[in-house]
């Protein structure tokens, strides 16, 4: 019986920190002073627990940290995850970028509903692939989808490599496409030469789609919005702005520093406007084309349009805690349970148990909220 919540969310999607380690100290997410806080666990361990719970429907794995690239021996990890084959849903199957139509206006139909898909690379610098979808006919059995989230800073010497192993896509952070910009976000001189280098290699080898998440902050970067739409057009990747989240180790948020998906829009039409396209329905981005269909860009609207109602995510820390929501004020111990000895089907009883308790939605700018637990670095994207 798949994974589902108490509230009949399926649960698909898990997001795995290995590390909450980061050579980065981005102003929405860091203080600049504070380094790791918690450990990390043998890559088996991690093995394990997605292996219990890819026998209990989770399809789509997604690497975090902290830096993910920063840990030893990711490149054989991803190795041993490639070789787990998904069972139960099929990716994308329920809800995915092929799900039923529900509340957003723009989801992708019924008629897709039991394709596998990829979306195809561009085959040139003017043919951008993310408009089309493929069906994926050349696996055998039903593959993970493993992506990973960097801000990279390594990837251009890992990208072959990790593409070798089995990822199957990559998301960037990266904040600005100015340099100097991209220096005060990062707080670390010179990184914006290395990240590019990380995005063109992965694009190069396939590594596809190419997302670039650019989380916006008042005052910080908002005048990047037209440049990051020119970028998303001359690179061919698909640039998704994210509102900024009370999730930062220096509690600066407030509603004033959040840069909405209404402004976002506003801003980009006056480079040129952006028509809406279709999106999963779990998917946390709303996606767009330019009106001359080249270039892509999503907007990450979590505090303007909240999409906590198709939550399928779940979360592990870098030290073995499953976290229910982003926004949760506690984490439940898998990995305690499995050092005493547990059985796999025990460590599955355990997660069916503490999805139960998935909460309903999150509470941001409302009277009642309650900051998180742990904060992003330490969390996972
Ligand atoms: P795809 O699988 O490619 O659609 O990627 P994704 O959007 O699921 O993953 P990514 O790690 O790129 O997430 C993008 C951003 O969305 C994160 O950095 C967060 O800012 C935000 N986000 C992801 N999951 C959640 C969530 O469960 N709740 C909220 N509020 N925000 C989320
Ligand atoms: N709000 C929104 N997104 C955030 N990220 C990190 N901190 C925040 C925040 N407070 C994003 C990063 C990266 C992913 C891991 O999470 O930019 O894309």
């Amino acid at each position: 019986m798949p994974l589902h919540d108490k509230f009949g969310r399926p649960i698909t999607d898990l997001r795995l920190s290995i590390t909450d380690r980061c050579n980065y100290k981005c102003v929405y997410c860091r203080t600049g002073n504070e380094g790791a806080l918690y450990g990390d666990l043998a890559f088996d361990d991690y093995l394990r627990m997605v292996r219990v719970l890819v026998g209990m429907g989770i399809t789509k794995i997604r690497l975090t940290g902290g830096e993910p690239l920063l840990r030893k021996g990711v490149v054989e990890f991803v190795r041993e995850l490639a070789k787990l084959k998904a069972q139960g849903l099929k990716p994308h199957s329920k809800d995915g970028a092929s799900g039923a139509a529900e509340a957003a206006p723009f989801q992708i139909g019924e008629g897709q509903k039991k394709r596998v898909t990829r979306r195809s690379a561009p085959r040139n610098d003017n043919d951008f692939g993310g408009a089309r979808d493929v069906p994926l006919t050349d696996f055998g059995a039903d593959p993970l989808d493993i992506a990973l989230t960097t801000n990279g800073h390594v990837l251009a010497q890992l990208a072959r490599p990790l593409r070798d192993a089995g990822l199957t896509r990559v998301t960037v952070s990266m904040d600005a496409v100015d340099p100097d910009r991209f220096a005060r976000i990062t707080r670390v001189p010179g990184g914006f030469d290395h990240v590019l280098a990380g995005i063109r290699a992965a694009r190069r080898v396939g590594l596809w789609p190419l997302k670039v998440n650019c989380v916006l902050m008042r005052g910080f970067n908002e005048d990047q919005i037209i440049p990051f739409g020119m970028f998303a057009r001359e690179e061919g990747v698909i640039v998704r702005f994210i509102e900024f989240m009370p999730l930062e180790e220096d509690r600066v948020w407030s509603p004033a520093t959040v840069v909405t998906l209404d402004e976002i829009l506003a801003r980009m039409a006056e480079y040129r406007p952006l028509v809406e396209i279709p999106h999963g329905r779990s998917e946390t981005a709303r996606r767009y084309r330019f009106d001359d269909g080249i270039g892509e860009i999503g907007i990450i609207a979590p505090v303007s349009h909240p999409f906590c109602g198709h939550c399928s995510r779940i979360r592990i820390t870098s030290d073995g805690k499953i976290r229910t929501c982003l926004f949760s004020v506690w984490d439940h111990d898998l990995y305690a349970v499995m050092r005493r000895g547990a059985s796999d089907e025990e460590l599955a009883e355990f997660m069916r148990s503490v999805v139960q308790k998935k909460e309903e939605r999150h509470h941001i700018g409302e009277p009642d909220f309650v900051p998180a637990s742990r904060t992003m670095v330490h969390i996972g994207g």
